[in-house]
């Protein structure tokens, strides 16, 4: 039916014949002559249906005649309107001297159509097929197949197929094998919740769709593939954000016989020749690592986004016997932290805008963002102004200054609190202001974060639970010393963060029964419930099973990324909503009671979270 794509025409085809298949993006009448912008994948190209042309002997055009169209298919053209779908035979011509469009990349030339057919009419649509149009989300997803004929959209899928095969590219060269893992399977803990599916033929039993292929990633090592990839659907029932969707695409990959170190480098090499080869970007050929400890004194996240030339300083021991309650609280409590921002140039910050920075920090539960405005250092106490200086002596001021860097038209900000509040207050604060004030550097800023704690302790319900997952391997291999203080265990994890985004993370693994068993105790699974959950890969670790290690990308967030998209569900074809439903398809939706009645299940009302 076609033998070029719209987009591809160019000056090289001039005076040829050529069949096109496309959309009506534009239909424009000039006095007796048509103009359709006919548009497909590739881009527009403008037919002309004129049905007074002759061969204009113009350039380029030589030899080529162009015949009056018929008056039924001008007649055909009169009919048509935006998005129907045609199919147009002309030949291309150079465009008159002076109707040239330097904004289109066929622009220079047009194409003379002889016949045309009317594939199929379409309704108006419910928004334009152009880049800047402003539809609600809700909209574009109800409609999504007409979304994807926006340039944008095209162009982010058209991405993400380059980016899946250029991974996969690199990992078959690496000796990587390409296995497939069961989607109804057994709950795989990430930390979400399962989506859960019944089983008919066991009645009141069901499967869970996979959170990852963690377990069978783990077990294809035992079985000896020695190198694992899939690029593989993933689903979490959780909260949903810009970066989370119910069910999202891992590239997951699995080694036997490297450490950390190796699997690191053998990352940084697949991300490196990834980003020359889809965006031509350098990234540093050994991304710089960072422990976790490290990145939450720094920066007050584990996924620190290290374009903000910003930083949290620790001024919990110049805060001890200051008289302002709210500081050396914090400070004399082993679970406290005083810490100081510091804003270049903020000493023009308004006092709206510091209210404003205020209440934005009590989204995180801090109670208050003290600061001090630095109008001349030199002048000590006389040149500073603030709320909370009458409660400090002169030389924790004067540590306070030196600490921080402050310089001339500064501010400081300052939290108080429990460790993570202020953590998460001045963390988000950082990238707030960051992004407010212009200081985001430009360019791609990738970390590994190392060394994460195995163990964090679950405060609402009593229990230790585990940072990463419960396979992950500890840095000491003394079980007696682990269980004797889990709070201070630290995990061979890593976590590869992007401009503040983590694009994925993974982590050396228990190859040994014992360890895996321990570690259950100390997540509190009882040996019953071990057996029950975790009995076939426990028992699997009976027969053999080699060191290993992996790591998981959120391919959508790496697409995300590198696309310069605001949410995942712009690099998706099909995305859930915030919902997480399908405004296209309608799912999720009610079932037959006869279905249910096969699944042996009744149903109960239920209150909807929000
Ligand atoms: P983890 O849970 O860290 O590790 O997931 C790996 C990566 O997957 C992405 N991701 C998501 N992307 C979109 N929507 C979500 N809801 C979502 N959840 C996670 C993130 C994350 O870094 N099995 C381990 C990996 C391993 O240890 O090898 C795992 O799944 O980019
Ligand atoms: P107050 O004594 O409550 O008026 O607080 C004095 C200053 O300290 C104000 O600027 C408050 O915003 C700030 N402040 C109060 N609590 C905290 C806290 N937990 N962390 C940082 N600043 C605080």
């Amino acid at each position: 039916m076609r033998s070029h794509y719209c987009g591809q025409l160019n000056e090289s085809l001039l005076g040829q014949q050529v069949e096109l298949c496309g959309w009506v993006h534009r239909r424009r009448d000039h006095g007796g002559v048509i103009f359709i912008d006919l548009r497909d994948r590739e881009g527009l190209v403008q037919v002309v249906f004129d049905p007074t042309v002759r061969d204009d002997g113009s350039a380029g055009n030589a030899g080529a005649t162009f015949q009056p169209v018929m008056a039924e298919t001008f007649s055909s053209a009169e009919r048509v309107r935006g998005e129907y779908v045609l199919q147009v035979k002309g030949t291309v011509r150079r465009r008159p001297a002076g109707t040239e469009n330097a904004n289109m990349p066929t622009g220079q030339v047009e194409i003379v159509a002889q016949a045309l057919e009317i594939l199929n009419r379409a309704e108006p649509p419910p928004f334009s097929v152009g880049d800047d149009v402003e539809v609600s989300e809700e909209v574009r997803l109800r409609y999504r197949y007409i979304d994807l004929r926006r340039p944008q959209m095209l162009q982010r899928l058209r991405m993400r197929a380059k980016v899946a095969s250029n991974l996969r590219r690199f990992l078959d060269e690496q000796g990587f094998m390409d296995v497939e893992t069961p989607i109804l399977t057994k709950s795989t803990p990430e930390g979400a919740r399962d989506y859960l599916v019944p089983s008919r033929t066991h009645p009141g039993e069901f499967f869970a769709l996979p959170q990852s292929p963690q377990l069978f990633k783990q077990l294809l090592m035992m079985g000896g593939l020695d190198r694992y990839y899939q690029i593989v659907r993933c689903f979490r029932d959780e909260d949903l954000r810009a970066d989370r969707q119910p069910e999202f695409t891992q590239l997951d990959i699995e080694t036997s016989f490297m450490s950390e170190d190796q699997i690191m480098t053998l990352m940084e090499n697949m991300l490196c020749k990834l980003f020359s080869e889809v965006l031509e970007v350098a990234l540093p050929k050994a991304f710089p690592r960072m422990s976790y400890a490290e990145a939450m004194s720094r920066f007050g996240v584990d996924k620190p986004d290290l374009r903000i030339p910003l930083e949290l300083v620790d001024l919990g021991d110049l805060m001890k016997n200051v008289d302002f309650k709210v500081f050396s609280g914090a400070a004399n409590d082993p679970k406290g932290r005083v810490a100081a921002l510091r804003i270049p140039n903020g000493g023009t910050l308004s006092r709206k805008e510091i209210d404003d920075y205020t209440q934005f920090v009590a989204i995180y539960g801090a109670k208050g963002l003290a600061y001090v405005k630095v109008n001349d250092r030199a002048a000590g106490r006389e040149g500073l102004q603030s709320p909370i200086l009458k409660f400090m002596p002169d030389e924790v001021i004067a540590a306070i200054l030196e600490r921080t860097g402050a310089q001339n038209n500064d501010l400081i900000f300052f939290g108080a609190d429990k460790t993570n509040i202020v953590n998460e207050a001045l963390g988000a604060l950082r990238i707030k202001v960051g992004h407010d004030r212009g200081l985001v550097e430009h360019g791609w800023r990738p970390l590994w974060v190392v060394y994460f704690p195995m163990f964090e302790w679950d405060e609402k319900e009593k229990r230790w639970s585990a940072l990463h997952h419960p396979f992950t391997a500890p840095t000491v291999n003394d079980i007696e010393k682990l269980e004797a203080d889990p709070g201070a265990a630290l995990s061979r994890a890593y976590d590869m963060v992007l401009n503040g985004t983590e694009a994925g993370g993974g982590s050396i693994r228990i190859h040994r029964p014992e360890m895996q068993s321990a570690v259950f105790r100390i997540l509190g699974i009882g040996e019953e419930e071990a057996r029950d959950k975790f009995g076939f890969l426990l028992e699997a670790l009976t027969y053999g099973c080699p060191p290993h290690g992996g790591i998981a990308f959120g391919l959508d967030r790496l697409i995300m990324l590198m696309s310069g998209a605001q949410s995942i569900r712009d690099v998706m074809a099909f995305p859930k909503t915030q919902t997480a439903a399908c405004p296209l398809t309608s799912a999720p939706s009610p079932v037959a009671d006869k279905h249910l009645r096969e699944l042996g299940i009744r149903l109960r009302t239920v209150a909807v979270p929000n």
